[in-house]
Protein backbone atom coordinates (compact mmCIF):
# COMPACT_ATOMS: atom_id res chain seq x y z
CA UNK A 1 0.00 0.00 0.00
CA UNK A 2 1.41 3.03 -1.14
CA UNK A 3 1.88 6.42 0.76
CA UNK A 4 -0.18 9.82 -0.54
CA UNK A 5 1.97 12.11 -2.11
CA UNK A 6 0.39 14.64 -0.06
CA UNK A 7 1.30 12.94 3.20
CA UNK A 8 1.05 15.57 6.19
CA UNK A 9 -0.48 18.25 4.42
CA UNK A 10 -3.21 19.08 7.07
CA UNK A 11 -0.24 19.81 9.27
CA UNK A 12 1.64 22.01 7.44
CA UNK A 13 1.30 25.79 7.56
CA UNK A 14 -0.74 28.01 4.87
CA UNK A 15 2.09 29.32 3.26
CA UNK A 16 3.54 25.71 3.21
CA UNK A 17 0.35 24.81 1.70
CA UNK A 18 1.15 27.12 -0.68
CA UNK A 19 4.13 25.83 -1.66
CA UNK A 20 2.65 22.20 -2.64
CA UNK A 21 0.48 24.48 -5.30
CA UNK A 22 3.13 26.07 -6.66
CA UNK A 23 5.01 22.82 -7.01
CA UNK A 24 2.06 20.74 -8.05
CA UNK A 25 0.14 22.34 -9.95
CA UNK A 26 2.17 25.24 -11.41
CA UNK A 27 0.76 28.00 -9.23
CA UNK A 28 2.81 31.61 -9.49
CA UNK A 29 3.39 33.95 -7.00
CA UNK A 30 0.47 35.85 -8.83
CA UNK A 31 -2.04 33.15 -8.37
CA UNK A 32 -1.50 32.58 -5.09
CA UNK A 33 -2.21 36.35 -3.92
CA UNK A 34 -5.23 36.25 -6.03
CA UNK A 35 -6.63 33.01 -3.43
CA UNK A 36 -6.74 35.67 -0.62
CA UNK A 37 -8.09 38.76 -2.47
CA UNK A 38 -11.58 39.80 -2.55
CA UNK A 39 -13.40 39.79 -5.45
CA UNK A 40 -13.06 42.88 -7.61
CA UNK A 41 -16.21 45.03 -6.67
CA UNK A 42 -16.75 45.95 -10.93
CA UNK A 43 -16.68 42.58 -11.55
CA UNK A 44 -19.05 41.32 -8.62
CA UNK A 45 -21.61 44.16 -10.23
CA UNK A 46 -21.30 42.21 -13.67
CA UNK A 47 -22.09 38.47 -11.34
CA UNK A 48 -25.48 39.91 -9.74
CA UNK A 49 -27.12 43.30 -8.70
CA UNK A 50 -27.34 45.80 -5.23
CA UNK A 51 -24.10 44.35 -4.77
CA UNK A 52 -23.07 45.86 -1.13
CA UNK A 53 -20.08 43.24 -0.32
CA UNK A 54 -18.57 39.85 0.04
CA UNK A 55 -19.25 37.18 1.92
CA UNK A 56 -16.55 34.70 1.65
CA UNK A 57 -15.68 30.80 2.68
CA UNK A 58 -13.04 29.37 3.61
CA UNK A 59 -11.27 27.75 0.16
CA UNK A 60 -9.55 24.70 1.45
CA UNK A 61 -7.63 21.60 -0.24
CA UNK A 62 -8.76 17.55 -0.11
CA UNK A 63 -5.57 15.85 -0.72
CA UNK A 64 -5.10 12.36 -1.00
CA UNK A 65 -7.22 11.99 -4.29
CA UNK A 66 -6.56 9.54 -6.77
CA UNK A 67 -9.02 9.34 -9.57
CA UNK A 68 -8.53 7.04 -12.64
CA UNK A 69 -5.17 6.85 -11.70
CA UNK A 70 -4.05 9.87 -11.25
CA UNK A 71 -3.73 12.41 -8.25
CA UNK A 72 -5.10 15.27 -7.82
CA UNK A 73 -5.42 18.36 -4.76
CA UNK A 74 -9.33 19.52 -4.80
CA UNK A 75 -10.41 22.41 -3.81
CA UNK A 76 -13.65 22.76 -1.19
CA UNK A 77 -15.21 26.37 -0.39
CA UNK A 78 -17.21 24.95 2.67
CA UNK A 79 -17.88 26.51 5.95
CA UNK A 80 -18.94 22.84 7.75
CA UNK A 81 -16.46 22.06 10.04
CA UNK A 82 -14.84 19.04 9.64
CA UNK A 83 -16.31 18.11 6.04
CA UNK A 84 -12.79 18.60 4.82
CA UNK A 85 -10.81 16.02 7.47
CA UNK A 86 -13.37 13.54 6.62
CA UNK A 87 -13.34 13.46 2.91
CA UNK A 88 -9.55 13.91 3.26
CA UNK A 89 -8.99 10.87 5.28
CA UNK A 90 -11.83 8.82 3.53
CA UNK A 91 -9.22 9.61 0.19
CA UNK A 92 -6.35 8.48 1.62
CA UNK A 93 -7.55 5.28 2.57
CA UNK A 94 -9.45 4.93 -0.56
CA UNK A 95 -6.27 5.64 -2.73
CA UNK A 96 -4.01 2.95 -0.54
CA UNK A 97 -7.19 1.12 -2.39
CA UNK A 98 -6.33 2.06 -5.61
CA UNK A 99 -8.58 5.14 -5.72
CA UNK A 100 -11.72 5.90 -7.36
CA UNK A 101 -13.05 4.52 -10.39
CA UNK A 102 -15.46 6.48 -12.52
CA UNK A 103 -17.46 6.39 -15.70
CA UNK A 104 -19.84 8.90 -17.75
CA UNK A 105 -22.55 7.36 -17.64
CA UNK A 106 -24.24 10.04 -20.19
CA UNK A 107 -23.66 13.95 -21.41
CA UNK A 108 -27.51 14.55 -22.53
CA UNK A 109 -28.96 18.00 -20.84
CA UNK A 110 -32.59 18.09 -21.08
CA UNK A 111 -34.55 21.28 -22.22
CA UNK A 112 -38.44 21.20 -22.04
CA UNK A 113 -41.09 22.74 -24.28
CA UNK A 114 -44.05 22.27 -22.70
CA UNK A 115 -47.54 22.46 -24.88
CA UNK A 116 -50.18 22.54 -22.30
CA UNK A 117 -53.35 21.25 -24.10
CA UNK A 118 -53.13 18.80 -26.93
CA UNK A 119 -56.01 18.28 -28.15
CA UNK A 120 -55.30 15.37 -30.41
CA UNK A 121 -51.82 13.47 -28.71
CA UNK A 122 -51.60 11.16 -31.54
CA UNK A 123 -51.54 13.23 -34.45
CA UNK A 124 -49.24 15.98 -31.99
CA UNK A 125 -46.85 12.80 -31.41
CA UNK A 126 -46.65 11.90 -35.24
CA UNK A 127 -46.19 15.48 -36.15
CA UNK A 128 -42.92 15.51 -34.16
CA UNK A 129 -41.56 12.61 -35.20
CA UNK A 130 -42.47 13.58 -38.74
CA UNK A 131 -40.39 16.36 -38.53
CA UNK A 132 -37.83 15.44 -35.82
CA UNK A 133 -34.71 15.58 -38.13
CA UNK A 134 -35.35 18.91 -39.92
CA UNK A 135 -35.97 20.39 -36.72
CA UNK A 136 -32.96 19.18 -34.86
CA UNK A 137 -31.08 20.51 -37.83
CA UNK A 138 -32.23 23.77 -37.59
CA UNK A 139 -31.78 23.52 -33.49
CA UNK A 140 -28.07 22.90 -34.38
CA UNK A 141 -27.68 25.80 -36.38
CA UNK A 142 -27.80 28.11 -34.01
CA UNK A 143 -25.05 26.80 -32.01
CA UNK A 144 -22.45 26.03 -34.84
CA UNK A 145 -19.69 26.26 -31.77
CA UNK A 146 -21.12 23.27 -29.95
CA UNK A 147 -22.16 21.02 -33.06
CA UNK A 148 -18.63 21.53 -34.35
CA UNK A 149 -17.07 19.97 -30.48
CA UNK A 150 -19.71 16.98 -31.34
CA UNK A 151 -22.08 18.52 -29.30
CA UNK A 152 -25.37 19.88 -30.08
CA UNK A 153 -28.59 18.64 -30.32
CA UNK A 154 -29.01 14.81 -30.26
CA UNK A 155 -32.60 13.97 -29.85
CA UNK A 156 -36.43 15.13 -28.87
CA UNK A 157 -38.32 12.76 -26.68
CA UNK A 158 -42.47 13.11 -26.52
CA UNK A 159 -43.70 12.84 -23.31
CA UNK A 160 -47.64 12.51 -22.75
CA UNK A 161 -49.27 14.02 -19.24
CA UNK A 162 -52.28 13.25 -17.97
CA UNK A 163 -53.99 16.79 -16.39
CA UNK A 164 -56.65 16.77 -14.02
CA UNK A 165 -58.87 17.48 -16.29
CA UNK A 166 -57.91 14.47 -18.56
CA UNK A 167 -56.79 16.27 -21.38
CA UNK A 168 -53.23 15.83 -22.63
CA UNK A 169 -50.13 17.89 -22.03
CA UNK A 170 -47.67 17.39 -24.68
CA UNK A 171 -43.94 17.93 -23.13
CA UNK A 172 -40.70 17.81 -25.32
CA UNK A 173 -37.13 17.22 -24.17
CA UNK A 174 -34.66 18.64 -26.30
CA UNK A 175 -31.32 16.20 -25.39
CA UNK A 176 -28.60 18.52 -25.77
CA UNK A 177 -24.74 18.06 -25.22
CA UNK A 178 -23.32 20.99 -23.91
CA UNK A 179 -20.18 19.78 -23.87
CA UNK A 180 -18.03 21.60 -21.04
CA UNK A 181 -20.56 24.59 -20.60
CA UNK A 182 -23.31 23.34 -17.75
CA UNK A 183 -25.37 24.71 -20.94
CA UNK A 184 -28.58 26.68 -19.28
CA UNK A 185 -28.98 29.49 -20.94
CA UNK A 186 -27.62 27.70 -24.79
CA UNK A 187 -30.43 24.93 -23.77
CA UNK A 188 -33.15 27.74 -23.26
CA UNK A 189 -31.99 29.43 -26.02
CA UNK A 190 -32.45 26.20 -27.97
CA UNK A 191 -36.21 25.69 -26.49
CA UNK A 192 -37.46 29.36 -27.37
CA UNK A 193 -36.13 29.01 -31.14
CA UNK A 194 -38.00 25.76 -31.47
CA UNK A 195 -41.46 26.94 -29.76
CA UNK A 196 -42.53 28.45 -32.28
CA UNK A 197 -41.57 26.01 -35.33
CA UNK A 198 -43.08 23.05 -33.23
CA UNK A 199 -46.17 25.27 -32.72
CA UNK A 200 -46.41 25.12 -36.89
CA UNK A 201 -45.78 21.67 -37.10
CA UNK A 202 -48.12 20.63 -34.23
CA UNK A 203 -50.66 23.16 -34.70
CA UNK A 204 -50.48 23.16 -31.11
CA UNK A 205 -50.20 26.27 -28.47
CA UNK A 206 -46.54 26.04 -26.72
CA UNK A 207 -46.11 27.37 -22.86
CA UNK A 208 -43.03 27.18 -21.04
CA UNK A 209 -39.17 26.38 -22.21
CA UNK A 210 -36.86 26.07 -19.71
CA UNK A 211 -33.71 23.53 -19.13
CA UNK A 212 -34.30 20.99 -16.29
CA UNK A 213 -32.38 20.26 -13.56
CA UNK A 214 -33.29 16.34 -13.77
CA UNK A 215 -30.40 15.75 -15.81
CA UNK A 216 -31.01 11.81 -15.34
CA UNK A 217 -28.94 11.71 -18.92
CA UNK A 218 -26.65 13.54 -17.47
CA UNK A 219 -25.51 10.65 -15.04
CA UNK A 220 -21.62 9.67 -13.32
CA UNK A 221 -20.70 7.28 -11.59
CA UNK A 222 -17.81 6.14 -9.30
CA UNK A 223 -16.59 3.57 -7.88
CA UNK A 224 -13.90 2.25 -4.95
CA UNK A 225 -13.43 -1.16 -3.47
CA UNK A 226 -11.68 -1.33 0.31
CA UNK A 227 -9.58 -3.86 1.52
CA UNK A 228 -8.93 -5.14 5.16
CA UNK A 229 -11.75 -2.95 5.98
CA UNK A 230 -12.67 -4.44 10.07
CA UNK A 231 -15.78 -6.75 8.92
CA UNK A 232 -18.45 -5.22 11.61
CA UNK A 233 -17.78 -1.86 10.39
CA UNK A 234 -17.85 -2.81 6.43
CA UNK A 235 -20.75 -4.46 7.35
CA UNK A 236 -22.82 -1.54 9.53
CA UNK A 237 -21.87 0.66 6.40
CA UNK A 238 -23.72 -2.04 3.96
CA UNK A 239 -26.52 -1.85 6.13
CA UNK A 240 -26.67 1.89 6.76
CA UNK A 241 -27.25 2.01 2.76
CA UNK A 242 -30.22 -0.24 3.34
CA UNK A 243 -31.42 2.43 6.15
CA UNK A 244 -31.13 5.08 3.22
CA UNK A 245 -32.63 3.31 0.77
CA UNK A 246 -35.92 2.09 3.06
CA UNK A 247 -36.48 5.35 5.15
CA UNK A 248 -36.38 8.40 3.24
CA UNK A 249 -35.45 10.11 6.51
CA UNK A 250 -32.56 8.80 6.90
CA UNK A 251 -31.81 8.48 2.72
CA UNK A 252 -32.08 12.33 2.74
CA UNK A 253 -29.69 12.65 5.64
CA UNK A 254 -27.33 10.12 3.61
CA UNK A 255 -27.35 12.12 0.65
CA UNK A 256 -26.84 15.69 2.62
CA UNK A 257 -23.56 14.18 3.24
CA UNK A 258 -22.98 13.42 -0.20
CA UNK A 259 -23.30 16.46 -1.57
CA UNK A 260 -21.31 18.56 1.61
CA UNK A 261 -18.47 17.51 -0.53
CA UNK A 262 -19.89 17.76 -4.12
CA UNK A 263 -21.23 21.45 -3.48
CA UNK A 264 -17.82 22.16 -1.60
CA UNK A 265 -16.43 21.35 -5.15
CA UNK A 266 -19.09 23.14 -7.05
CA UNK A 267 -18.79 26.61 -5.34
CA UNK A 268 -15.29 26.37 -5.82
CA UNK A 269 -15.69 26.12 -9.10
CA UNK A 270 -18.03 28.87 -9.89
CA UNK A 271 -20.63 26.29 -10.70
CA UNK A 272 -24.44 25.93 -10.05
CA UNK A 273 -24.61 24.21 -7.25
CA UNK A 274 -28.50 24.38 -6.28
CA UNK A 275 -28.87 22.65 -9.71
CA UNK A 276 -27.13 20.27 -9.04
CA UNK A 277 -28.61 20.04 -5.82
CA UNK A 278 -32.04 20.07 -7.00
CA UNK A 279 -31.07 17.29 -9.96
CA UNK A 280 -29.30 14.53 -7.13
CA UNK A 281 -32.38 14.84 -4.57
CA UNK A 282 -35.05 14.15 -7.74
CA UNK A 283 -32.79 11.87 -9.53
CA UNK A 284 -33.00 10.21 -5.80
CA UNK A 285 -36.59 10.07 -6.10
CA UNK A 286 -36.88 8.82 -9.58
CA UNK A 287 -38.35 4.92 -8.54
CA UNK A 288 -41.02 6.38 -6.85
CA UNK A 289 -39.30 6.45 -3.74
CA UNK A 290 -36.41 8.43 -2.14
CA UNK A 291 -33.71 6.59 -2.08
CA UNK A 292 -30.12 6.43 -1.15
CA UNK A 293 -27.38 7.86 -4.57
CA UNK A 294 -24.70 5.73 -2.89
CA UNK A 295 -24.12 2.24 -2.23
CA UNK A 296 -21.76 -0.05 -0.15
CA UNK A 297 -21.73 -3.75 -0.33
CA UNK A 298 -19.65 -6.16 1.32
CA UNK A 299 -18.43 -8.99 -0.74
CA UNK A 300 -15.83 -11.22 -0.98
CA UNK A 301 -13.92 -9.52 2.08
CA UNK A 302 -14.46 -5.82 0.37
CA UNK A 303 -15.98 -2.86 0.92
CA UNK A 304 -17.41 -1.83 -2.28
CA UNK A 305 -18.85 1.43 -2.82
CA UNK A 306 -21.12 3.17 -6.06
CA UNK A 307 -22.16 6.57 -6.47
CA UNK A 308 -24.18 7.67 -9.20
CA UNK A 309 -25.71 11.07 -9.22
CA UNK A 310 -26.17 13.56 -12.01
CA UNK A 311 -24.15 16.43 -12.83
CA UNK A 312 -24.81 19.59 -14.76
CA UNK A 313 -22.18 21.32 -14.29
CA UNK A 314 -19.29 23.36 -16.36
CA UNK A 315 -16.01 24.58 -16.58
CA UNK A 316 -16.87 27.29 -19.46
CA UNK A 317 -19.82 29.90 -19.34
CA UNK A 318 -21.19 31.06 -16.06
CA UNK A 319 -18.75 32.31 -14.04
CA UNK A 320 -16.35 30.04 -14.00
CA UNK A 321 -13.99 31.49 -16.54
CA UNK A 322 -14.51 34.57 -15.23
CA UNK A 323 -14.01 34.06 -11.12
CA UNK A 324 -10.36 34.34 -10.43
CA UNK A 325 -11.03 31.94 -7.65
CA UNK A 326 -13.09 29.07 -9.86
CA UNK A 327 -10.50 29.26 -12.60
CA UNK A 328 -7.73 28.77 -10.03
CA UNK A 329 -9.78 25.94 -9.00
CA UNK A 330 -9.84 24.28 -11.69
CA UNK A 331 -6.41 24.79 -12.41
CA UNK A 332 -5.31 23.45 -8.96
CA UNK A 333 -7.21 20.09 -10.43
CA UNK A 334 -5.92 20.58 -13.76
CA UNK A 335 -9.50 20.51 -15.70
CA UNK A 336 -9.37 20.78 -19.24
CA UNK A 337 -12.64 18.94 -19.81
CA UNK A 338 -16.45 19.76 -17.65
CA UNK A 339 -16.36 15.51 -17.56
CA UNK A 340 -13.26 15.46 -15.75
CA UNK A 341 -14.52 17.69 -13.23
CA UNK A 342 -17.66 15.57 -13.24
CA UNK A 343 -15.53 12.44 -12.50
CA UNK A 344 -14.03 14.61 -9.16
CA UNK A 345 -17.41 15.35 -7.85
CA UNK A 346 -18.92 11.76 -7.54
CA UNK A 347 -15.56 10.98 -6.26
CA UNK A 348 -15.26 13.28 -3.87
CA UNK A 349 -19.13 12.78 -2.81
CA UNK A 350 -18.47 9.06 -2.23
CA UNK A 351 -15.09 9.48 -0.25
CA UNK A 352 -17.73 11.89 1.93
CA UNK A 353 -20.46 9.33 2.25
CA UNK A 354 -18.03 6.91 3.34
CA UNK A 355 -16.20 9.38 5.54
CA UNK A 356 -20.08 9.76 7.39
CA UNK A 357 -20.79 6.53 7.46
CA UNK A 358 -17.46 5.29 9.25
CA UNK A 359 -18.16 7.73 11.66
CA UNK A 360 -21.80 7.19 12.73
CA UNK A 361 -21.33 3.42 12.29
CA UNK A 362 -18.28 4.06 14.95
CA UNK A 363 -17.63 6.54 17.24
CA UNK A 364 -20.10 8.82 16.23
CA UNK A 365 -20.36 12.18 14.70
CA UNK A 366 -20.21 14.44 17.10
CA UNK A 367 -16.55 13.53 17.99
CA UNK A 368 -14.56 14.64 15.00
CA UNK A 369 -16.94 17.77 14.92
CA UNK A 370 -15.99 18.68 18.71
CA UNK A 371 -12.33 19.98 18.43
CA UNK A 372 -13.46 23.16 15.62
CA UNK A 373 -16.95 23.21 17.11
CA UNK A 374 -15.09 23.74 20.62
CA UNK A 375 -13.54 26.65 18.66
CA UNK A 376 -16.35 28.12 16.91
CA UNK A 377 -18.86 28.02 20.11
CA UNK A 378 -15.73 30.48 21.63
CA UNK A 379 -15.10 32.67 18.20
CA UNK A 380 -19.69 32.93 18.62
CA UNK A 381 -19.26 33.74 22.51
CA UNK A 382 -16.64 36.61 21.50
CA UNK A 383 -13.40 35.17 22.83
CA UNK A 384 -10.03 37.08 21.80
CA UNK A 385 -7.36 35.77 19.56
CA UNK A 386 -5.63 35.22 23.08
CA UNK A 387 -8.91 33.91 24.81
CA UNK A 388 -9.71 31.09 22.28
CA UNK A 389 -7.58 28.45 23.21
CA UNK A 390 -8.05 28.76 26.96
CA UNK A 391 -12.00 28.75 26.63
CA UNK A 392 -11.09 25.72 23.63
CA UNK A 393 -9.69 23.66 26.29
CA UNK A 394 -12.04 24.17 28.90
CA UNK A 395 -15.24 23.17 26.58
CA UNK A 396 -13.47 20.20 25.37
CA UNK A 397 -13.80 18.91 28.85
CA UNK A 398 -17.36 18.66 28.48
CA UNK A 399 -18.78 16.32 25.87
CA UNK A 400 -22.01 18.23 25.54
CA UNK A 401 -20.83 21.14 24.39
CA UNK A 402 -23.37 24.67 24.06
CA UNK A 403 -22.41 28.46 23.44
CA UNK A 404 -24.26 28.81 26.89
CA UNK A 405 -21.00 27.23 28.14
CA UNK A 406 -18.55 28.85 25.91
CA UNK A 407 -20.21 32.40 27.12
CA UNK A 408 -20.13 30.82 30.99
CA UNK A 409 -15.84 29.82 30.71
CA UNK A 410 -15.13 32.80 28.74
CA UNK A 411 -16.66 35.35 32.01
CA UNK A 412 -15.02 33.09 34.42
CA UNK A 413 -12.44 33.77 32.55
CA UNK A 414 -12.47 37.58 32.76
CA UNK A 415 -13.67 37.99 35.73
CA UNK A 416 -10.26 35.74 37.18
CA UNK A 417 -8.69 38.14 35.36
CA UNK A 418 -9.90 40.90 37.34
CA UNK A 419 -9.53 39.35 40.15
CA UNK A 420 -6.04 39.38 39.80
C1 LIG B 1 -23.56 16.24 8.15
O1 LIG B 1 -23.31 17.44 7.47
C2 LIG B 1 -23.64 15.08 7.18
C3 LIG B 1 -24.05 13.75 7.81
O2 LIG B 1 -25.25 13.91 8.55
C4 LIG B 1 -24.23 12.75 6.70
C5 LIG B 1 -24.83 11.44 7.13
O3 LIG B 1 -25.55 11.38 8.14
O4 LIG B 1 -24.61 10.45 6.39
C6 LIG B 1 -23.01 13.27 8.80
Amino acid sequence: MKESPFEGFSRLTFKERHEILKDFCGLSQADLKTLTEILDPHLAEQFVENVIGFYSLPLAIAPHFKIDGKNVLVPMAIEETSVVAAVSKAAKLIQKNGGFHTQILGSLSVGQIQFPIVFEIEKFEKDILNNKGTLINQANQLVPRLTERGGGVQDIKIRKLKRPDQKWMGVLHILCDTCDAMGANTINQICEFLKPLLEEVTGSQGGLCILSNLTDSRLVEARCTIQNLDESLALHIEEATLFANLDPYRGTTHNKGIMNGIDAVLIATGNDWRAVEAGAHAYASLKGHYQSLSSWVYKNKELQGTLQVPLQLGIVGGVTQIHPTAKLALRIMGIREAHELARICASVGLAQNFAALRALCQEGISHGHMKLHASNLALAAGATKQELPMVQTELQKHKHKTIGMAQKILDDIRRGKQNL
